[in-house]
């Protein structure tokens, strides 16, 4: 596996890979591998010919007082499990090299409407972020196709909308959320958890799975359940961000009765902060 952390490397092996007529698959991540982070690998793999996977804590849509300081940084054994899948390359490139003006003087990517609620309203600017790194990605690996978990699904549309309204030539595949046996969503940051919050976390899934259940009872009244939720997680010990049934293409209102549905609930357990979804089709 070849490791670059310059963008003349980069295009050096890209180039050669494309003249040799080779497709190519990046798979952007932040680092601190999981199998849900292999199981996009694996995504990739079935597609592609040579693939990319790249390594970068992105500053830009980390918000104050979030934990960029904090994010676990593991670049010596990721390395070794991207070997171990038969991953081709593994970019890492330094944050002076991504934002050689800094953060702030970088030009950003905004995507509008679909950033600006749930995660992203109570994350202002995390999503131009996001946007921001994975179009400048995009730019320098200049993929054929593109592979992002669904386990962040805002992120995923926000992603799939930049790419239709910038032209991206990138397909753009989404891979189902791996889970542990117990049903909580993979994350590195389930490693913040304590022993007793980690108990308590699966309960963020059975309250998606019950919400699931109770639409296919036939219960129409999607706001109502949402509030149910949220207090049963509050009286578990989550403090609930948001609890939501919204149309699955675009995130907006649904009608009663309408499918496909995405159930998507974010929620802090002392000091972390999960995300889950489930879609109903
Ligand atoms: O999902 C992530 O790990 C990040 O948001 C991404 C897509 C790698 C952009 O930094």
């Amino acid at each position: 596996m070849h490791w670059v952390c310059t963008e003349s490397d980069l295009r050096n092996h890209l180039g050669q890979w494309r003249s040799a007529g080779n497709t190519i698959a990046l798979v952007p991540t932040m680092g601190n591998l999981h199998f849900g982070h292999l199981a996009l690998v694996d995504a990739a793999k079935a597609r592609a010919d040579r693939i990319v996977v790249s390594i970068f804590v992105n500053p830009l849509q980390f918000g104050p007082g979030e934990d960029y300081a904090r994010y676990p940084r593991t670049l010596q054994a990721d390395r070794e499990k991207l070997v171990n899948c038969g991953v081709d390359m593994l970019f890492s490139p330094p944050v002076e090299a991504m934002y050689p003006l800094g953060t702030e003087a970088a030009t950003h990517i905004e995507v509008p409407g679909l950033s600006d609620i749930l995660c992203g309203a109570s994350r202002p600017g995390h999503f131009k972020g996001v946007a921001t790194v994975v179009g400048k990605l995009f730019n320098l690996v200049q993929p054929h196709l593109a592979v992002f978990g669904e386990k962040d699904y805002q992120q995923l549309l926000v992603i799939r909308k930049m790419v239709m309204d910038l032209n991206f030539p990138v397909e753009i595949i989404g891979v189902p959320i791996i889970r542990e046996t117990d049903g909580l969503a993979l994350s590195s940051r389930n490693q913040y958890l304590s022993p007793q919050e980690r108990k308590i976390a699966p309960h963020l899934y059975q309250s998606l799975c019950d919400t699931r259940s109770a639409i296919e009872r036939g219960e129409q009244d999607y706001p109502r359940l949402a509030r149910q939720q949220k207090a049963k997680l509050r009286q578990l010990g989550f403090d609930p961000d948001y609890f939501a049934i919204l149309r699955a293409h675009d995130l907006t209102k649904p009608l009663a009765g309408e499918r496909p549905l995405v159930i998507l609930a974010a929620a802090k357990l002392g000091q972390t902060r999960l995300i889950d979804n489930l879609i109903l089709s």
